[in-house]
C-alpha cells in the first residue's frame, strides 16, 4: 500500500528572522513534488514568522511540547498553544532532547500521548547510540523506544517515526541504504506485531541523520523509507532536491 513520500527540515537551534524568511521564501518559489509531504521545524521563537509566511501545503511542526495542558510551566508550549497557533506538528523524542535534556522514555510517551490529543501529528524520533549498535543492540533499543509509546496510545495514525541512528546525526556518516532499510523493516515489523497490520501498512517510517541531496535517493529508494527528517541540509537550497529525492 502506497505511503505518501514525508520530509521533514529540522532547523534546530539556527537560524535568524533573515536567514528563516529567506528558507521560507525560497520553498514557496521552488518546484516542490507535490507527492511529498513536508514539514517545517524552526526553532520555538520562529514557529509563527513561518507559519505566517510559508506556502499553506507546507506543515509547520514544534520541535517540543509539554505534556501537561496550559499553566504555570515556565518555559514550555502547550499542543493546545500550538493547534491555536496553526502549529499541526510537534516533534517528540529527538536524541539530542534524550541526550542533553534528559527526556525519559516515560517523559517523550506522555508528551506525545498530549499532541495527540491536542490533535497534533507527531513525529516520534528513534535511534541507537553507536555503542549500542556495535552492541548489537539496535533494535532493542528502538522497539524499547517505541514500546513507551505504545503503552500509551494504540492509534498511530497521526505518527511519522524518524529512525535516526544518533552515531550518524551531523556527523556526515550517513547509515548505508541496506543498514537503514534494515532497521526500518525491524520497526515496520514490530509496528505489525504490537499495533496492528493497519498500522506496519499505514505508518510512515523516515530516516535521519547526515541526509544530503548526495545521497537521498539512494535511500528513498528503499522499500521501507517513506521520507526524511533532515538537519543541516534543511537549512540550505539542496533541501529542495531532497524533498524531490522520489522524482
Ligand atoms: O532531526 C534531524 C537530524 O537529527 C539529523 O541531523 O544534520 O545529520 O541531518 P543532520
Amino acid at each position: 500500500m502506497a505511503r505518501q513520500f514525508f520530509v521533514g527540515g529540522n532547523f534546530k537551534m539556527n537560524g535568524t528572522i533573515k536567514s528563516i524568511t529567506d528558507i521560507v521564501h525560497n520553498l514557496n518559489n521552488a518546484p516542490l513534488d507535490p507527492k511529498t509531504e513536508v514539514v517545517l521545524s524552526p526553532p520555538a521563537l520562529f514557529l509563527l514568522l513561518v507559519r505566517e509566511h510559508l506556502k499553506p501545503e507546507i506543515e509547520v511542526c514544534s520541535q517540543n511540547v509539554f505534556d501537561k495542558p496550559n499553566g504555570a510551566f515556565t518555559g514550555e508550549i502547550s499542543a493546545e498553544q500550538l493547534a491555536d497557533s496553526k502549529i499541526t506538528w510537534a516533534m517528540c523524542g529527538h536524541s539530542e532532547r534524550r541526550v542533553i535534556l534528559k527526556e525519559d522514555d516515560q517523559f517523550i510517551a506522555s508528551k506525545t500521548k498530549a499532541a495527540l490529543d491536542g490533535g497534533l501529528g507527531v513525529i516520534l524520533c528513534c535511534g541507537e547510540t553507536l555503542e549500542q549498535r556495535e552492541a548489537n543492540q539496535t533494535i532493542d533499543v528502538v522497539t524499547r523506544q517505541l514500546s513507551a509509546i505504545a503503552s500509551k496510545t494504540k492509534d498511530w495514525s497521526k505518527i511519522v517515526i524518524a529512525y535516526e541512528p544518533v552515531w550518524a546525526i551531523g556527523t556526515g556518516k550517513v547509515a548505508t541504504t541496506d543498514q537503514a532499510q534494515e532497521v526500518h523493516a525491524a520497526i515496520r515489523k514490530w509496528l505489525g506485531d504490537t499495533i496492528s497490520k493497519e498500522a506496519a501498512d499505514k505508518t510512515r517510517i523516515i530516516y535521519g541523520g547526515s541526509v544530503s541531496d548526495k545521497n537521498c535517493k539512494e535511500l528513498a529508494k528503499q522499500s521501507d523509507i517513506d521520507g526524511f527528517l533532515v538537519g543541516g541540509a534543511s537549512l540550505k537550497p539542496a533541501f529542495v532536491d531532497i524533498i524531490n529525492a522520489r522524482q
